[in-house]
């Protein structure tokens, strides 16, 4: 039984980095003009309402999306600026765009989406958000729908992995769908957010994925201050694979964007 809900973390400094990172990734891949396959294994609902009870809960988007906006923190060039520029436009300024409406912003008509989401209210939530747009979207668990869509065509793409490791073995899990992937989309662009915590649970989910030796592999991580006492999350972590040549030092330049952890 699924208990996690997006909505009282949207906006947090966590998806700020991810979110900025996707930004970043799908700039790069839309800059070529051939179509690309966008999928995301763990979609969330697209929009987060920041002005709702819940995410006002826990203070992160103020401490998160809310902080970096008004300190201006995020340059006006940046491919993240613009896709919230894009989504504000149409959705309003209190409604938090998560991974699936940014890359919907992002994303070029000749361009496929498929998004899974396995929670019964999240993934009604998502249908609705999305109901404009061309993305397939599916109530499935998103590691056996990533494996029974893959490859996709087209086969030039990017696979998003935002889980909310709620199950303990996910980040055993990970690797070994991972590896899985590999042999059947061998130039998936891949992307796997993970929290820093203070038990170090990411560090032999990621000795492994290192292990398998997948090319133009790289980690990015940022840490940054709690939220509110009691915010267990240290930081944000980032593992990709197959990324396209200049992304790593746009990547870096978040490390400028995010208030780091004194
Ligand atoms: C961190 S949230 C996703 C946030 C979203 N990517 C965003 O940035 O807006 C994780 C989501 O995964 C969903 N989920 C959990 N386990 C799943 C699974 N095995 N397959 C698909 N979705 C799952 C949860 O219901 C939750 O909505």
């Amino acid at each position: 039984m699924l208990s996690y809900q997006h909505i009282y973390h949207a906006g947090c400094l966590a998806d700020v980095h991810k979110h900025a990172s996707l930004c970043i990734l799908l700039e790069t891949l839309t800059a070529k003009d051939k179509p690309l396959t966008y999928l995301e294994t763990h979609a969330g609902r697209g929009l987060y309402d920041l002005n709702s009870l819940e995410a006002q809960k826990t203070g992160e988007a103020a401490a998160g999306i809310l902080r970096i906006k008004s300190e201006n923190r995020l340059p006006a060039e940046h491919p993240y600026t613009k896709a919230l520029a894009q989504c504000e436009k149409q959705q309003g300024p209190n409604i938090y765009p998560g991974s699936a409406a940014l890359a919907a912003a992002l994303l070029r008509q000749m361009d496929k989406m498929h998004l899974m989401e396995l929670h019964p209210q999240e993934i009604l939530a998502l249908q609705h958000n999305m109901k404009n747009t061309n993305a397939q979207m599916y109530q499935r668990d998103g590691y056996e729908g990533l494996l029974a869509l893959s490859p996709p065509t087209p086969r030039r793409g990017l696979v998003f992995i935002d889980p909310s490791y709620e199950i303990k073995t996910e980040y055993q899990d990970i690797p070994r769908h991972i590896e899985k992937l590999v042999r059947k989309w061998n130039v998936a662009v891949i992307a796997i957010w993970y929290p820093l915590l203070p038990a170090n649970n990411h560090k032999p989910m990621l000795e492994r994925l290192q292990a398998l030796n997948l090319p133009k592999s790289f980690t990015h991580e940022v840490t940054f201050p709690p939220a509110n006492e009691g915010h267990g999350m240290i930081g944000s972590g980032m593992f990709y694979a197959n990324i396209p040549f200049g992304v790593e030092e746009n990547l870096k330049t978040l490390e400028n964007i995010l208030p780091q952890r004194v």
